[in-house]
Order: structure tokens, then sequence, then C-alpha cells
């Protein structure tokens, strides 16, 4: 769907304008909208084929986890398992610029491509009345990471983002120019010790006065410096045999498009028409349901190299690397 539809709402969002950009969003499509921090790109953080889109919009070379937005610290709760830590930076600076990292529940039903494959969920309650309106109205957590074109900064107006991605989204809600203007904190709750995953809007300085010190991300050479490095990141268990044109024995079948080789035990789609977008959407959810004891292997059909097929193929060669 072209963008032919920016919806300006600097003075005030009209309820038939929120009705429309709720639709769309319920509807699977991409619409932008301000935050105080920058525009983020939204998608129904529950539809699998929508934060697909993302990606594919954003053209990331590789499904970098993004943050889902929720209205309050209630809704926070319905998706991640929050600790003591969590609950005192949440009232200090909810709503506001503080994304915080954390385990998902185990029927949290935003897209496993929204976490890329991680058992934690990055999730944040903006402040703005733009996107609250919004996630209200839609009703489903929305996932937004920053709405521009992968490794460009990230747009503080609805110009900017029309400017990147414009013909790639259903519509952009005008809010004007973003109040904050970088994009939120990033914290990272899942070990023993709060981590800074990424410095923003919501100072470091105030948050260790709330959880004590932050570990610094990059600080340790050996710790892990981007989420497809980390060791908690999902990898199956069973390996992997990429571009595999046949299927040997006790081996099940990741297929891609309409004719797989014959004789797995057990075969996924990632796209029977051969789709990238979709194939992306089922990623993770299909080498989970493969990664199986009673198989040797799983044996994956050759994927695209272009498009989103960069960001399969580049999830599916991490997964398939050796392992300690
Ligand atoms: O201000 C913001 O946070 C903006 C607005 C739109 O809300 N959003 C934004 O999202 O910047 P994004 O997707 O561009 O940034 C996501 C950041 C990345 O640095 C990513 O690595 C980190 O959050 N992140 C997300 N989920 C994570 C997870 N489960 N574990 C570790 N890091 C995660
Ligand atoms: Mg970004």
């Amino acid at each position: 769907m072209i963008a032919e539809r920016v919806i300006r709402v600097t003075e005030r969002l009209t309820p038939a304008d929120l009705d429309h950009a709720a639709a769309l969003l319920r509807a699977g499509e991409l619409v932008a909208f301000p935050t105080e921090t920058v525009y983020g790109l939204g998608a129904d953080a529950t539809n699998d084929a929508a934060v697909a889109a993302i990606f594919e919009a954003k053209a990331r070379p590789r499904f970098n986890p993004l943050i889902v937005h929720v209205i309050d610290e209630a809704a926070a709760r319905r998706l991640v398992r929050f600790d003591e830590r969590a609950a005192i930076l949440a009232r200090r600076f909810w709503p506001g610029p503080l994304s915080l990292v954390l385990p998902r529940t185990p029927d949290c039903p935003v897209s496993l491509l929204a976490s890329a494959g991680l058992d934690s969920l990055a999730l944040r309650v903006p402040a703005h009345p733009l996107p609250r309106a919004l996630i209200r109205a839609v009703g489903r957590p929305i996932a937004a990471p920053s709405a521009n074109r992968s490794g460009r900064v990230s747009p503080t107006t609805a110009e900017h983002v029309l400017d990147e991605l414009d013909g790639r989204i259903a519509a952009v809600l005008d809010g004007g120019a973003c109040r904050v203007g970088v994009e939120s904190t990033v914290v990272d709750l899942t070990g023993p010790r709060p981590r800074l995953l990424r410095p923003g809007g919501a100072a470091a300085e105030a948050i260790e006065a709330a959880v004590g010190p932050l570990e610094r991300a990059g600080a340790d050479e050996t710790a892990p410096r981007s989420p497809g490095m980390l060791a908690s990141h999902y990898a199956p268990s069973l390996p992997l045999r990429l571009d595999a044109r046949e299927v040997r024995p006790q081996e099940a079948l990741l297929a891609f498009g309409p004719r797989p080789p014959r004789g797995a035990k057990e075969v996924r789609w990632l796209s029977r028409k051969g789709d990238l977008v979709e194939a992306a959407a089922n990623l993770f959810a299909a080498l989970r349901a493969l990664d199986r004891p009673e198989f040797g292997a799983i044996a994956v059909m050759p994927i695209p190299e272009h498009g989103i097929g960069l960001a399969i193929n580049d999830r599916l060669r991490r997964a398939a690397a050796p392992r300690p």
C-alpha cells in the first residue's frame, strides 16, 4: 500500500484519524507515528507478518529485536516477567523514554520475530499522547523501531519519515517534531545486574539512583555487544544444514518454495509460495517447531540472498555456526 496518507495531527488527533490509523494497524499495515523520543515504525506486535514487514521496510540486514510499546505497567506484566527492579524503574520512568528488557512470559502473544528469537522482550510505555491514543485504539501491543532505513539516523519529524520510507508504509501520523529527539534508554534486566544496552532519553545516573550501578555494554571486552551475539540468543539444539537441496536420513526440513525435496521426517514451510516476507514471519516459530530430539538435524533449503532474505540468511548462518 502506498503512503498516500500523511495524517496531519499536529493540532490534535481527530477520532476519524485515530480510527483510520488503528484499522490499518489491526489489518497488519505499517503506520509511522511520533513518540517523545523519535518517530517509530509501528506494526501490530502480535502479527508475525506485520512484524516481518517492519524489517523489510527498514531493509535491515539482520533481525535486531524491536521495542514493543504498551499502554502501562499492567499491560507490560501480561507480556514479560517483572521483578522488583523492573517495578521500581517502571514506576519511576514510565511513561517515558526508558525501555526495559525482561523475560517473556510463556504465553506471551508478541511475535517471536519482534524478540529476534530471544527469550526476552524490550518494552516501553511512551509518554506522547498520540501513540498512547493509538495503542488504546488498537488494543494490542505495538512494535516500533525508529522509522528510518537501516543504518540511517532516527527521524524526528514526519518529513524525515517520508524521506526514508515513503511508498513502504501505509501512513504516517504527523505530530510535529519529537520533544526528546534521541531514542529511549535500553536497560537489560534479564541478568543478575541491570545492564545499560543503549544510552538514551532517560539519564543513566537517574536509573542508577533508583536501582544501583548499571553494567555498561562493552565495558567488559568479553561481553556480547549486540543482541545477535548474546549467549541467550535462541539457537536450535539440533545442528542446522544450510542450502540443502536434498534431505538426508533423520533430517527434518525447513522448506522454502513449492517443490521441496522428498524424504524429510517432517516438513515446515517458511513460505510455500516463496515469499521472503512470509518466510521471515515464520522463521523463528518454524525453527522452534522442528527442534525436537527425534530428528537428527534440520536441513534448510536455500533462501534467496536479497531483500529480507539477507536477514533470514544472517540468522540461519548464526544458528548453524559451531557452538562452544
Ligand atoms: O525511543 C525508542 O526506543 C524508539 C521509539 C520509536 O520508541 N524505538 C527504537 O527502537 O529505538 P529500535 O528497534 O530502533 O531499537 C531497539 C533497541 C536496539 O538497540 C535493540 O538491540 C534493543 O533495543 N533491544 C530490543 N529488544 C531487545 C532484547 N530482547 N534484548 C536486547 N536488546 C534489545
Ligand atoms: Mg533504530
